[in-house]
Formats: structure tokens, sequence, C-alpha cells
């Protein structure tokens, strides 16, 4: 409303007549915070690309094993989410509390279906600390600050950035966020990244179809991008191992893990 200081609330912001990328992505890993028209757009990107789910489930569980590998090998006990999404199950401060209690972490989102389920993300254990910031990845330097009440600014964080870059359509863009946030953070924090991608090698091509009626169908617009690109976001870091691969891949725990169009890694700041 014009004149006024308070940003509307999650509710008065909430569209349920366009598919939303929070919702949809709810409805692929089974969620049941999405709206008929989440699940009708859910549904006609699986029949174009029907590993669309596994690519979700992929980078979920790429989460889980990359927060339990942080906080239990490298002591990792900060957490900045950005691009949260909905709240599932095993969220990033259920999984890093589980091995550290006293872990702290911020989530952040823009989409307005978030910040209303949001305080279920606000409850962490005793000892640790969760908070929830209502905003624009385009905009990390008030991210940062925010981050700031809750997070220990010269002590390591986790960035985790996943599935969000790409709707940061200009890749300039997107590399000047992941240089902002990387820069106000200490020696000795993490990049934690996916990514979707059209390389070959990684079975991307069915994406083609799928991105262009997802762009002409639902919001916000996406983007795919190639290992060269996804590489170039950890200038300056140190990818650890193994690198960059399909997310499924990454630390699996089964030599049997499908490859997914969905790039993960994760880097150390030296
Ligand atoms: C594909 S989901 C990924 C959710 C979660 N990180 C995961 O990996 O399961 C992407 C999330 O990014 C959020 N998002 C998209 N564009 C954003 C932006 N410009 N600023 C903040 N969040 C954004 C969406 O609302 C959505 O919740």
């Amino acid at each position: 409303m014009s004149g006024s200081h308070t940003p509307p609330s999650g509710s008065a912001r909430l569209n349920t007549g366009v598919a939303h990328n929070a919702r949809v992505w709810n409805y692929w890993i089974g969620g049941k915070d999405n709206y008929e028209v989440d699940q009708r757009v859910g549904e006609h990107v699986a029949s174009i690309i029907p590993v669309i789910r596994d690519i979700a489930r992929a980078d979920r569980d790429f989460l889980g094993r990359a927060v339990t590998h942080l906080t239990r090998e490298h002591g990792v006990r900060q957490f900045l989410d950005i691009g949260t999404g909905l709240p599932t199950a095993d969220n990033t401060h259920e999984i890093a509390q589980r091995i550290a209690p006293d872990a702290r972490i911020v989530y952040v989102d823009n989409d307005p279906i978030v910040l209303v389920h949001a305080r279920t993300l606000l409850t962490g254990s005793g000892e640790g600390a969760t908070d929830y910031i209502d905003a624009d990845v385009r905009d990390p330097d008030a991210i940062v600050t925010r981050a700031a009440a809750t997070l220990d600014m010269t002590r390591p964080v986790a960035v985790m950035m996943l599935g969000i870059l790409n709707f940061v359509l200009d890749t300039g863009e997107a590399r000047d966020i992941v240089r902002r946030i990387m820069a106000a953070v200490a020696p000795g924090s993490f990049l934690v990244l996916t990514h979707p991608t059209f390389d070959a090698e990684v079975g991307g091509e069915m994406q083609v179809p799928a991105m262009e009626f997802w762009n002409e169908n639902a919001t916000p617009p996406i983007t795919a991008r190639g290992a060269a690109d996804i590489t170039a976001f950890f200038e300056g870091l140190e990818l650890i191992e193994p690198g960059l691969v399909s997310c499924s891949q990454w630390h699996a725990t089964s030599d049997h893990a499908v490859v997914v169009p969905q790039y993960g890694a994760v880097a150390v700041k030296p």
C-alpha cells in the first residue's frame, strides 16, 4: 500500500492463480502445501521430463548429506540457507541441530507462501537458534546485514544456495551475488550449491522443453547453466571432493545413484 512502511504479509501476497516455484517444488517432493494450479503445472512438467521428481528428491537428499557432512566433519555450526523452499521433512536446522544442538540457522526466501509457513522453521533446539528473513537473493547486502543479527560473521558460515541461482537469469548478476555474500563471511566458510543444467553428460537436454513450458506458465522464470558457468560461481573458493557432479552423486551412499541434470558442489573459502 502506498505510504505504508509495513511490507504486506505472506498471505496478502499469495497468488493462487499462477504456479509458484516453491509450491510446485513442494508438490514434486510429495508435500501438501500447494494449490491446484501448482499441481497442474507440476504434472505437465513431469509429463515432459519424467525425472523431475527424481531431481527434486536428489536435491533434497544432497542437502541432507551436505549439511551432515559440514556439521559432522568440518564442525560447521552456522548456516545461511537462501532459497529455503517450503518446510518439509529434514530442514537444514533439523539436520544440523540433530548433530550439533547449538547450530544457528538463518533461512531466506522471497515467496509469500514460504513466509506463511516460516514459523515451522523457527522451532529449533533451545541451545541453537533459527531465524527467517523474507528477502530477495538479488539484495545480498541486506541479507548479510540481517543474518548478522543471528549469525556470528566472524566465524564460518555454510552459505546454502540450492536451486536458487537458476532464478537469477543474468549470469553476471548471479556471480556478483555469490561474490558479495562470500566476501561477507569468514575464512573457513562454505558455499553449498545446486543448479539445473542442459548439459547432455547428465541428461540435461530434456530440461529444454520443460523450462520453456515453465517460463510460459509459471513463476519465477528459470534458466539452466552449463558446468563451466556453474564452476565459475566458485571462483576464489576451493571445491571439496568430489567437485561439481550430478547432485545425486555427491557423497552418495549408494553406487546406484541415478544421475540427474542438477549439479551439486561444496567449496570452502580459504
Ligand atoms: C527449487 S526451490 C529450492 C528449495 C530448497 N533450497 C531445496 O533445495 O529443496 C527454490 C526456492 O528459491 C526461492 N526463490 C526463487 N527466487 C528467489 C529470489 N529471487 N529470492 C529469494 N528466494 C527465491 C523460491 O521461492 C523457492 O522456495
